[in-house]
Parts: C-alpha cells; structure tokens; sequence
C-alpha cells in the first residue's frame, strides 16, 4: 500500500514539479522578505557588541567599508589594483565561471556543464525584465564590481559604497536559488517541536544570535566561533566558497564538513565511515562527474552510491536549496517528536525518504533499515529520558553538589536550570556540577550521535565506539552521583539528628 502510494506521489509530482523558473519568482519582494525577517543582534541585542571580524560573518548588520582607500574607483580598476593587493582572490574569480562567460555560451550540448546555458539566460532575461539590463543586453561578465557594490555599477566609492554581498547580493541574479533557499522559512511543525522555519540554513543566525548563553558569555571572542558555522542566513558562500563559486564543489560531501562535524552533529564522521562515504572516496573521487546536476548524478554523473547533496537536496525526484523537506528528528531525539511519528507530517516525509533510497535498494530494505533507525533513536531516548528524570529529582530536591553553597547563576538572559546547554559554554563554582554536565553531554552530545550514527548506517557510530556504549556510560555516572550524593544527604541528617 505504502509503495503503492510512494510511487503515485512521485508520479504526481515529477509531471507538475517542472522547477519554477526565475521569472515566476518577484525578486523584490523575495528581497523585502529577506531583510524583513533578519533579526540582526537578535532579541538580546542589548547584551553583547560586535567584535571587528563579525562584519563579515553577518554583513547584513554589521559591515562597514574600510577607509583605506578614499577614492571613486572604476570598475575595470578592480582587478588591476587587486592584483598587487589581493592576488589570490583575482586568481580564483578569473578561473571562475563568473569571469568566463562566454565560455558557458559556447558549450557543445554534450559537455556535462552545456545546462549552465539555459540557466545563464534565464538570468539575463531577469535582469533584462527589472531594467538591470537593457532589452536583448547580454551579460560580459560577474565582476568585483556587481558583487561588491551592485549588479552593473560602473564606478563606485571604495570608503563608502563597498558591501560584502549577502544573501539578496546573490539573489539578485540567481533568483532562483534564493528563493529555494527562502522557502525554508516556511517549514511549520505540526506540534510545535520546533519554532517555524527552524532548524535551517535560512534562519542559522536567528538560531545562534538568540541562544542566551552565546549572547550572555562575556568571551566574545569564544562566541562568534557560532557564527562561523552560523552565517547561511547571512551570506552564500558556505558551501560553494568565495571566489570559485563552483556548483561542483558544493555537491561533494567535504562542502559540508567544515559545519556538519563534532559532538553534537557528527554527520560527517558518520557518512564516512558508512559504506556511502567508503565508496564515494573509493571510486567517487575518481569516477563520478561531479559537474552534472544533481537530478542527473545516478543516470549522467556515474554515482553509485549517495552523497550529502543527493540525500538532503532530493524530495520526491526534485532537487533544491530547501534541504528541510523531509527533516523529522531534525538537531535531536525529544519526545515531542517520538510521540507523533504516526502523524501524517512525518509519515509523508519518511514515505519520501524510502523514495530516496529506492533509487537505488528495494523499497522493502529502505524501509527496514529506516524503521530500525527509528526504533533504535527511540532506544536511545529512553536512556537519556530516565537519566533526566534523576537529574530533575536531584535538583528539585536541592541535592546537586553546591548547589545551596556554591552556584551562582549563569549570566543573564540564561536562567539556572539543571543539566542545560549554557552548562557546555560556562561554568563558575559548582555551576555546572558533575551531574549537570553529564546529563548535558548525554543529550547534546551521546544521544544526538546515536540518532546520527543510525541513520547515516554507521554501526561504529551507534553501538561501541559513539551513541549508545556513551549513552550507558553517562546513564552509569549518573546512577553512581545520585545514590553517592543520596547516601551522603541520609548521613548528613542522621548526624544532624545525633548531634541535636
Ligand atoms: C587603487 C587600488 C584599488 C582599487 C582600484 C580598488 N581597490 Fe579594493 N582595496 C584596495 C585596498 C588597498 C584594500 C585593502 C583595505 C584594507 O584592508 O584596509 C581594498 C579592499 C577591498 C575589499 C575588501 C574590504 C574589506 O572589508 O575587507 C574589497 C571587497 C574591494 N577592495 C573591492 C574592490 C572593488 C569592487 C573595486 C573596483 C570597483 C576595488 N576594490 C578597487 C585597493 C583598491
Ligand atoms: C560572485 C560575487 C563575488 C565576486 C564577483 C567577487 N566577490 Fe569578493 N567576496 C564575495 C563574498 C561572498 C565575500 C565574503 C563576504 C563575507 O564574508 O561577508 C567576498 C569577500 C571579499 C573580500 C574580503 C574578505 C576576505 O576574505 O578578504 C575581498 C578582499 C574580496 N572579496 C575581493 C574581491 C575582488 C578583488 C573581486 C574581483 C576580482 C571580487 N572580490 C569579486 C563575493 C564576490
Ligand atoms: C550579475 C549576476 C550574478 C551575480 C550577482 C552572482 N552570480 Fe553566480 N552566476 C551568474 C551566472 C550568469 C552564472 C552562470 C550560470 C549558472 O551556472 O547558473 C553563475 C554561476 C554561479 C555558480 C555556478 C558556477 C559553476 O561553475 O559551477 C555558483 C555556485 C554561483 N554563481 C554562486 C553565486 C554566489 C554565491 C553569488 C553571490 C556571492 C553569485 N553567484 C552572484 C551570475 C551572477
Ligand atoms: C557554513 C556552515 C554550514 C555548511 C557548509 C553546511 N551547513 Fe547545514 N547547517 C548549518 C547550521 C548552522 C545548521 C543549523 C541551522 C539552525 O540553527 O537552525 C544547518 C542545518 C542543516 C540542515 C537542517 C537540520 C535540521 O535539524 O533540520 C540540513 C539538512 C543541513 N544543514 C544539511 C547540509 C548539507 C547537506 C550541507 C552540504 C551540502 C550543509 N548542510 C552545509 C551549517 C552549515
Ligand atoms: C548547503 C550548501 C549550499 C548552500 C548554503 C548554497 N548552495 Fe548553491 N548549490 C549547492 C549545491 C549542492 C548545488 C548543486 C545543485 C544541483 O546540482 O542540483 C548548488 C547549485 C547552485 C547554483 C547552480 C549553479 C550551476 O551552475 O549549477 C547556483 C547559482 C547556486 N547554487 C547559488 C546559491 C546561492 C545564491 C546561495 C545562497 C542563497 C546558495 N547557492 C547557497 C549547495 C549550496
Ligand atoms: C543516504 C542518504 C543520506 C546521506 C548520504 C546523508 N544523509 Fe543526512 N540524513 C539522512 C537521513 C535519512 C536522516 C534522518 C532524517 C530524519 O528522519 O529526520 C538524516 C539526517 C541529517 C541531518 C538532520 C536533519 C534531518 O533531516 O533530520 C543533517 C543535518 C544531515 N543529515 C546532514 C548530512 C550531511 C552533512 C551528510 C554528509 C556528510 C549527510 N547528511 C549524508 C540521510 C542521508
Ligand atoms: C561546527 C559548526 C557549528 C558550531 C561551531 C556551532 N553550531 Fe549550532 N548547529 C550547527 C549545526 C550543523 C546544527 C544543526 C545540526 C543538525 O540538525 O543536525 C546546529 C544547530 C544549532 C541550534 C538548533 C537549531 C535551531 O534552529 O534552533 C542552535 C540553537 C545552535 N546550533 C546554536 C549554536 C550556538 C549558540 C553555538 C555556539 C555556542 C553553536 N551553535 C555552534 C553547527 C554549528
Ligand atoms: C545511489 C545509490 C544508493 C542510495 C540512493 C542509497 N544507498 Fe545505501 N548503499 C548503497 C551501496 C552501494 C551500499 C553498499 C552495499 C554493499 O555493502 O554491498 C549501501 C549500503 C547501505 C547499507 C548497509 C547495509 C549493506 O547492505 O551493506 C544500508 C543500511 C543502507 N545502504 C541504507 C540506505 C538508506 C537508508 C538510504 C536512503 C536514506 C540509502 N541507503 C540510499 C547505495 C545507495
């Protein structure tokens, strides 16, 4: 029934998904929507300062040109004088596609980048449509220029009109793209699990700016490493860098890795040490033509088996920048979602992720295999749930070590809670105890890696090395603290008791 489903939904959508192309997308009121929802310092704006190098992190708020040079510069002196100042960056942009144009009109229909053709006129013809090109002008060239200042300025005043180009800077020609990348914002869950739009490339900075740790640490420096990862609402260059900009680069899993690694989302480690990453590094560097778009990679670029790109941009045989189609257990494993896998939101999206394997094994193992992740998450949960349950106690009961002595509050905007977040960025006194600071590896750290472990087909991942073997070490220091800390509490009153 469910296959049968599967297969009429991907019918049903592959004959009306034809993408929507530049012209169906209003590129000023994607814009307007764009600043209109950026949260620049967040809603603790007034708690912390920008350090220098955040201008570039988040352009959008923050940036000022440099007084260095206060001149009108034109635009064919950019690359001249940047070759003595800046020479790599004039190296990468003149390789780039953004330079060679007319390279991409002259493509043989057989070359694996020919369909960059149609997309480059698709653009011209968006500019041509809003002005920035006059009527059957074609485009010479992206230069320093259009991204550094506007799309066809001729000159411009390098102390004041300069900008580091945000996400709209971009999406000014590529339409498109923005607007997939947008749409994200619109992802609503069905009870509430997470706040709309979240968690997503396109609401990354709100997420890290309006965590009350980062905004209370008075280590500023420490803080804006969040942003490092956290810029995508802020810029595009996360996964096709500055100034290749190359398509091909963003589809290879390394693209990801600079963000996607470490404690508490190891999805990196975790698909490359899966038979997945084993045979992309295997024959995937070497064989697999990473120039081919995404919707052609199985049947034109030679993959055999998936990559970070394919899994995540693919819904229902469609390929865009809205990576959150099919997101169920999202950053992590709460009950708030356990409990409601049976609803139809997450039914349909796990019914497209069995289309997604299907490319490639039967529909019967996709499934299998996805159940069993399923199954094996809410394992997990369960240990770290009854973990908590102690902690709770422990704290209600004003049990934690320090805790009636020595816990100061954590700075404001936090507020003291046991075994929380702000516990893995600050600590004074006994502020996070050893309690806290267990249970909050074991649910941002263990338990997260035991989900990721199990559905990026890790074994090591969830079983000995990651996940579940940490999830039983932490459940056991927290067993131990407790009757330790209960034992010495019954001691302590049966003195109290003896000596009155
Ligand atoms: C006469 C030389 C000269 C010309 C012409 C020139 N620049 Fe620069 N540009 C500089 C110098 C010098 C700096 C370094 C400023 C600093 O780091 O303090 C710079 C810095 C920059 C930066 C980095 C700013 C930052 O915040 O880090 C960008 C981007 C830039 N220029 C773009 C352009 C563009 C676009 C043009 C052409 C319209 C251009 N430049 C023309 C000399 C020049
Ligand atoms: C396709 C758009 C695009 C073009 C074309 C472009 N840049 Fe950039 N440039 C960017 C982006 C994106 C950033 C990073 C912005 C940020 O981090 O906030 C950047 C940053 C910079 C910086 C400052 C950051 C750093 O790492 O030093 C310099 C300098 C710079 N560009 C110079 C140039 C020069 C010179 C040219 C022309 C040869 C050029 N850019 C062409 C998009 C572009
Ligand atoms: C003035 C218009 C314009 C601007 C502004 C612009 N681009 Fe492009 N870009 C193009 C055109 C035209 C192409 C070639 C057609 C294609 O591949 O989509 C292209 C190609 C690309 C490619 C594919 C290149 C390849 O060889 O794989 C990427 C990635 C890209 N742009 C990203 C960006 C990013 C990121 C920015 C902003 C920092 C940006 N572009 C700004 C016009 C622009
Ligand atoms: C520059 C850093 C960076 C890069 C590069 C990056 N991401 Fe992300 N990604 C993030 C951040 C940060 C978040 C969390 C967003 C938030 O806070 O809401 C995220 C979220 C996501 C999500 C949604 C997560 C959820 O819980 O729903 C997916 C899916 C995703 N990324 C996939 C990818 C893939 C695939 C790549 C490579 C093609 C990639 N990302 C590249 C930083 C990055
Ligand atoms: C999470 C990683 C990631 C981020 C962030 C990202 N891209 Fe991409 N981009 C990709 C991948 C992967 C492809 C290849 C898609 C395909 O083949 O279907 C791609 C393709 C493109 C292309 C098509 C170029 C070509 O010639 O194929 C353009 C243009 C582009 N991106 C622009 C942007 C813009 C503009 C932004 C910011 C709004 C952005 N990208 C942000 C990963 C990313
Ligand atoms: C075989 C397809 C596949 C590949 C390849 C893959 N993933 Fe995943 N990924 C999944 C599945 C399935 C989930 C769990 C989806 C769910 O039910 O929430 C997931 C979850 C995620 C999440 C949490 C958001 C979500 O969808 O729940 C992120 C972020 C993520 N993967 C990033 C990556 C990165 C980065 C890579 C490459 C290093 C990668 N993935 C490779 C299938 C894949
Ligand atoms: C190495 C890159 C990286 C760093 C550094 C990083 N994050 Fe994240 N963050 C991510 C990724 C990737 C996700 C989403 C992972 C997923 O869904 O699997 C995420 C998820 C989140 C989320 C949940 C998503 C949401 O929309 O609410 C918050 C909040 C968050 N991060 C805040 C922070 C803060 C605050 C810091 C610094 C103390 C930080 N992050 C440091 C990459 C990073
Ligand atoms: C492009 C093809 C392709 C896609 C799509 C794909 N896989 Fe795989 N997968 C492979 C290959 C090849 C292997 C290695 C098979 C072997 O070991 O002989 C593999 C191995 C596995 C394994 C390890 C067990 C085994 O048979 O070795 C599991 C589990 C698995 N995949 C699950 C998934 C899931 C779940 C998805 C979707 C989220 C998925 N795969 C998507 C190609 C793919």
């Amino acid at each position: 029934m469910r296959i049968i489903s599967l297969a009429s939904t991907v019918l049903f959508l592959l004959s009306f998904s034809t993408f929507a192309n530049a012209e169906q997308h209003d590129f000023e009121a994607l814009k307007n929507k764009y600043y209109a929802d950026h949260p620049g310092k967040g809603k603790y704006a007034d708690l912390w300062e920008p350090i220098p190098i955040q201008q570039y992190w988040n352009p959008v708020t923050f940036y000022k040109p440099p007084q260095t040079l206060k001149a009108e510069v034109k635009a064919a002196d950019c690359v001249t004088c940047h070759k003595g100042i800046t020479p790599g960056w004039v190296h990468a942009w003149q390789d780039s596609t953004h330079a060679n144009l007319d390279e991409i009109r002259n493509l043989s229909s057989s070359d694996s980048r020919h369909y960059k053709k149609a997309k480059l006129e698709e653009i011209e013809a968006g500019l041509q449509k809003r002005g920035v090109l006059k009527k059957g002008q074609k485009l010479s060239e992206v230069g320093c220029i259009d991204c550094h200042a506007g799309v066809g300025k001729k000159s411009m005043k390098h102390h004041v009109d300069l900008r580091m180009p945000d996400r709209a800077a971009c999406g000014e020609c590529h339409v498109q793209e923005f607007a997939e990348a947008e749409a994200e914002k619109a992802q609503k869950w069905p009870q509430d699990q997470w706040s709309e739009g979240h968690p997503s490339h396109a609401m990354d900075w709100k997420a890290n700016v309006e965590t009350g740790i980062w905004a209370g640490m008075s280590q500023r420096e420490v803080a804006q490493g969040c942003d490092m990862c956290h810029y995508q609402q802020n810029k595009c260059d996360g996964c096709h860098t500055r100034h290749t900009f190359s398509a091909a680069e963003a589809r290879k899993p390394e693209a990801c890795a600079t963000c996607h690694n470490g404690v508490d989302h190891n999805e990196f480690e975790g698909y490359m040490y899966s038979k997945h990453g084993v045979i992309y590094e295997t024959s995937g560097k070497a064989d697999w033509d990473f120039e081919v778009q995404l919707k052609d990679a199985i049947t034109k670029g030679g993959y055999t088996a998936p990559t970070c790109a394919w899994c995540h941009f693919e819904f229902n045989g469609e390929f865009s920048h809205n990576l959150v189609r099919k997101v169920r257990w999202a950053f992590n494993p709460t009950p708030a979602i356990a409990d409601n896998l049976d609803h139809p939101w997450f039914e349909e999206r796990k019914v497209a992720w069995i289309g997604t394997c299907s490319n490639c094994h039967s529909p019967r193992f996709s499934k299998a295999w996805l159940d069993t992740a399923d199954k094996g998450t809410i394992q997990g949960l369960e240990v770290e749930q009854e973990a908590k349950k102690i902690v709770q106690k422990l704290y209600d009961d004003g049990l934690m070590v320090g805790q009636k002595t020595n816990r100061p509050a954590p700075p404001a905007p936090e507020k003291d809670a046991p075994g929380a977040f702000f516990g893995l960025f600050w600590a004074k006194g006994n502020n996070p105890s050893f309690v806290d600071r267990t249970h909050a590896e074991m649910w941002e750290h263990d338990l997260i890696k035991h989900y990721k472990g199990l559905f990026h087909v890790n074994p090591g991942g969830f079983t000995y090395s990651e996940g579940w073997a940490r999830l039983m070490r932490r459940y056991t220091e927290i067993q131990d603290a407790n009757t330790r800390i209960r034992e010495m509490d019954a001691l302590k009153k049966q003195v109290k008791a003896l000596s009155k």
